[in-house]
């Protein structure tokens, strides 16, 4: 039989198949399979690596603390689980434009003024672009060094010759090792440049940072295809209209994920948002009905939402829902439970709901504020606006426990609310305060007696 020369990849997922698939076994998604030659796969160095690699007890390994260095932002340090580990690779995944080369270069600066040695590797911009970034993030120091190549090799080569403490190649898809045959931004070309880069953190000691770019369409392998490989994966989301961007830690050998960092892109480059919960409630409308204050938990760390809901007749046959910034099948199946354990016509009115600000929230605690904003709106009640929610509603109308109950009122506390509406069990666990009345509540029946 002859030998196969090419394959087809899923470039969201990196799923390989000898034919081309319409949908990926692996990720569900359509239309995601590329062509891409297939050549033999030698690992340079990894023989000489190995050669001194024997198994060993468990108990005879000697784990020193990870030595960590500070990125200079709080939000990426926790994000990150206390700061850069030592001959770690981190990817740094976002749609294009979000941010990734600016924080980046921003790390660099202020690492290079703790004096560490930096190297910024592009493959993207020439070095006057780069110089025009710099200029609006501030003044650098001689410890930052930048580099342009696209080339895995040199890249290799200077590494190794510079040996910097940290190390940025933006990005990913740019660089082309000669040894694949495919072209740059493939499946294969990404994986097996990230391995390289992997081998060489670990063995040199340098923590690199890979900047991969979210792609809908083309041919270019999303960052998805290498997060396996790496030690951490983190995403910068965020909505192009407004200006704050979220860092959200998806995968993490050195620490928990689901952290996540608030940062606001403003004119000299990122800054970070230290109080996300004052940020997000920022213009919250006064007397309105439909709106509603809710707790959610991102991480270890609660984080106040307004969510909006309004409910007004249909005019058509079929009743219109959108939501923003939730799960739309939720508000549907939440909107279904109004309607048959309240009584509630909800079958000829319209819902739209909103979780302000535009961060996106899909912790079930979000369903008691979902439900509250939403009769607001239909009965045009004004809800308190000192008054928090959080609780899991379930199908037959019960407000189910949520995890870290005292953390959300202690943020809630700290913004200025006095009451706080809670599933009873929880409030049951809680210590009595005087600046915070907490109510606890069984099912939506018993809550329609507190609004
Ligand atoms: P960039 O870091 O180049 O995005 P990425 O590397 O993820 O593709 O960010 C580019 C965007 O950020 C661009 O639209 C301009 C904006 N920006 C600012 O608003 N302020 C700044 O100080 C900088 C450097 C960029
Ligand atoms: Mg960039």
């Amino acid at each position: 039989m002859a030998k196969r020369t090419t394959a087809f990849f899923c470039k969201e997922c990196g799923y390989e198949s000898a034919k081309w698939l319409g949908q990926c076994p692996g990720c569900r998604e359509w239309n995601t399979f590329v062509e891409e030659p297939v050549g033999k796969k030698e690992k340079v160095g990894l023989r000489s690596y190995a050669a001194n690699h024997k198994p060993s007890l468990l108990s005879q390994i000697q784990a020193e603390d990870e030595e960590r260095m500070s990125t200079g932002f709080m939000e990426l340090d926790r994000v990150l689980g206390g700061g850069i580990v030592r001959g770690s690779l981190t990817l740094i995944g976002g749609d294009p434009g979000i941010g990734k080369s600016t924080i980046l270069l921003q790390v660099c600066r202020n690492l290079s003024e703790s004096g560490k040695k930096l190297l910024y590797i592009s493959g993207e911009e020439s070095l006057k672009q780069i110089k025009i970034r710099a200029d609006r993030i501030g003044d650098f120091n001689d410890n930052l060094k930048l580099y342009c190549e696209t080339n895995l090799a040199l890249i290799e080569h200077t590494l190794k010759e510079e040996r910097p403490d940290v190390a940025v190649i933006d990005s990913i898809q740019t660089i082309y090792n000669e040894d694949v045959a495919s072209a740059p931004g493939s499946v294969s070309q990404v994986r097996e440049s990230t391995n390289l880069l992997m081998q060489i953190a670990k063995t040199e000691n340098i923590s690199v940072f890979v900047v991969g770019h979210v792609t809908k369409e083309g041919v270019v392998a999303g960052p998805r295809v290498l997060e396996h490989m790496v030690d951490t994966v983190l995403y910068f989301e965020g909505d192009r209209h407004a200006s704050y961007r979220i860092l959200r830690g998806v995968k993490n050998r050195f620490g928990s994920t689901n952290e996540i960092g608030v940062f606001e892109m403003c004119h000299e480059g990122l800054r970070e948002v230290k109080n996300p919960s004052e940020y997000m409630l920022n213009g919250r409308p006064e007397h309105a009905s439909g709106s509603v204050v809710a707790c959610v938990i991102e991480g270890t760390r609660p984080i106040l939402a307004e969510i909006q809901a309004l409910v007004c007749r249909t005019n058509f046959g079929l009743p219109r829902r959108t939501a923003a910034g939730t799960d739309y099948n939720r508000v549907n199946l939440l909107m279904a439970v109004l309607e048959k354990r309240l009584g509630l016509k909800l079958g000829e009115y319209d819902a739209y709901v909103n979780v302000a600000g535009g961060m996106k929230i899909n912790e079930p605690a979000l369903d008691l504020g979902i439900v509250l904003a939403m009769i607001s709106s239909y009965r045009d009640l004004v809800i308190d606006e000192k008054t928090i929610v959080f609780g899991e509603v379930g199908l037959s109308g019960e407000i189910r426990a949520v995890n870290m109950a005292e953390r959300r009122v202690a943020e809630a506390k700290k913004l200025g609310f006095t009451r706080c509406i809670m599933p009873a069990v929880s409030k049951d666990a809680l210590p009595q305060s005087k600046e915070m009345e907490l109510i606890g509540v069984k099912n939506i029946q018993d809550l329609m007696k507190y609004i």
